[in-house]
């Protein structure tokens, strides 16, 4: 990882992202600690930064797993160059709850009262994804929850916990059958 360069030719070699309100600047190549031109921002999360939070499943952009929401939209990292995203503000499930306290973010707390909790690998996309929407939509209808996690996919169980926990965090009036 390397500190900002004035140099213009270095300047041009460099991705500078913003996680979780972190400022990075990685060098471009194959050094280690640098980024690949092939280098997916979710294997730069989570191999470059550490940010293991976020999932790597499909890497095919089927799941889901792997979402983020960066410059405000959800978006999958396993199908983003990190190449393509300089300047990006990117949050990940790390950036959720409270830095300064550990206190859990309400949707986080909302999952937990709800035992909305999918596997490992699918709630933290699950959480970008219904952070994203309520970021846009603070009073999300069932339906809108429902669509923002219609990019989810796993095979175990249900998104009936999840759906009732977006409820509760955003107070939506809703059918809870
Ligand atoms: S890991 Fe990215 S969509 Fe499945
Ligand atoms: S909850 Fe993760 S695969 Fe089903």
């Amino acid at each position: 990882m390397n500190t900002r360069q004035n140099d213009p030719e270095q300047e041009r070699r460099t991705i500078h992202l913003k996680v979780n309100d972190k400022d990075y600047a990685l060098a471009i190549g194959d050094t280690v600690g640098a980024v690949a031109p092939s280098d997916t921002l979710a294997h730069t999360l989570r191999e470059t930064l550490g940010l293991t939070g976020t999932k790597i499943s499909c890497d095919q952009g089927s799941c889901g797993a792997c979402t983020v929401i960066m410059n405000g939209k959800s978006i999958l990292s396993c199908m983003t160059l990190t190449i393509e995203c300089d300047g990006a503000r990117i949050i990940t499930i790390e950036g959720l709850a409270d830095p300064a306290t550990g206190q859990l973010h309400p949707l986080q707390q909302a999952f937990v009262d709800n035992s909305a909790f999918q596997c490992g690998f699918c709630t933290p996309g699950i959480l970008m994804s219904t952070k994203a929407l309520v970021d846009q939509n603070p009073h999300p209808t069932r339906d809108a929850i429902q669509h923002a996690l219609s990019g989810h996919f796993c095979r175990c169980i249900s998104h009936y916990e999840v759906v009732d926990a977006v409820c509760q965090a955003t107070t939506t009036e809703g059918d809870h059958d």
